[in-house]
């Protein structure tokens, strides 16, 4: 199937950074979120990387975006023109069954509906729509701009068709796509959150503090940050979901999240976007 507009449905950090890569692969861009000033500032963002790009390159390099646009949608039935729709709402299950219904109500039969969830078993998003063959995951890494994979999860029933063209649009996009069976964390989180878990331990029992933690990782293990920064990287709110999934998933006592990031997601302390995590961070001024 021939994909040229792609909508996207929860513009926070990830649906944005997601609908700026697919523009500039070329794509026409549909843009909702409930909080109507996400989506704004998503279109914003877009709008003055354009302008940015326009300056760094000639018209002819930028005639694939130029053609294309990008449109903020006033209600969820805009995004019916798409071919493709990527979710990327919050990690909440209920939550995202209740966007998968009413998007398969809106749209056309032939519409592919992806999620970019990070640990929930696609057949459960898929199960409340009446095209199963159509819906996949679509899971991308943060930073999106700079990290080169995407995680194609095939739920029970998705079709090759299905997966032939999220293979193609991950490939515009620049990525390198893997396509994984459905199960909870699919492979990149169910690696990474026992990491995180692990680290968190062994900073509770005092056995080293968070630095020595990290750096063990980075140098001993050529990891590019240690596992504390990439928990503030990730969102500590959000490694706490997915190792909750994991553990409901697998009931395997790896993925218990440990007291420890319970009690700094209940303080408010989710990482980089809120300014402490296990590190501190500068944040941007309000504008
Ligand atoms: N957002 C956007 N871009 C960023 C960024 C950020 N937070 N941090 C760095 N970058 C960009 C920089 O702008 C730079 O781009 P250019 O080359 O175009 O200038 C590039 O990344 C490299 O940056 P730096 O050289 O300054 O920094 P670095 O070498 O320390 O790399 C990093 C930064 C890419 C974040 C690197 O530390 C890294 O790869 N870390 C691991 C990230 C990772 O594992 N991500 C997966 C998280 S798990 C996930 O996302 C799944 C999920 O479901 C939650």
């Amino acid at each position: 199937m021939k994909v040229k507009i792609i909508g996207i449905t929860g513009t926070g950090l990830m649906g944005s950074a997601i609908a700026e890569k697919a523009l500039l692969a070329g794509y026409s861009i549909r843009l909702y979120d409930v909080q109507k000033e996400h989506a704004e500032a998503c279109m914003k963002k877009l709008n003055s990387r354009l302008q940015s790009l326009m300056k760094k390159f000639t018209a002819s390099d930028l005639s694939n975006v130029q053609q294309n646009t990008v449109t903020l949608c006033r209600d969820i039935a805009g995004l019916n023109e798409c071919d493709l729709i990527i979710e990327a709402v919050n990690e909440e299950i209920e939550l995202k069954r209740k966007v998968f219904t009413e998007l398969d109500k809106i749209c056309p039969p032939h519409v592919i509906l992806a999620s970019n969830t990070s640990a929930i078993p696609v057949s459960k998003l898929a199960e409340v729509t009446s095209r199963p063959d159509k819906v996949a995951g679509l899971h991308f890494f943060n930073p999106v701009s700079v990290m080169k994979l995407v995680e194609i999860i095939a739920g029970r029933e998705t079709s090759d068709d299905t997966i032939h063209t999220l293979e193609h649009v991950a490939k515009q996009m620049g990525k390198t796509a893997v396509c994984i069976k459905d199960a909870p964390g699919f492979v990149a989180n169910r690696l990474l959150v026992s990491m995180i878990n692990e680290a968190c331990r062994v900073l509770s029992e005092g056995i080293a503090d968070r630095d020595t933690i990290d750096t063990v990782m980075r140098l001993g293990a050529n990891y590019p940050m240690g596992p504390l920064a990439l928990a503030d990287l990730m969102g500590l709110d959000v490694c706490l979901k997915i190792m909750e999934f994991l553990y409901a998933g697998l009931q395997d006592e790896r993925y218990r999240p440990p007291l420890l990031l319970k009690q700094m997601v209940a303080e408010g302390k989710l990482g980089r976007k809120t300014g402490k995590g296990f590190y501190e961070y500068p944040l941007p001024p309000q504008k």
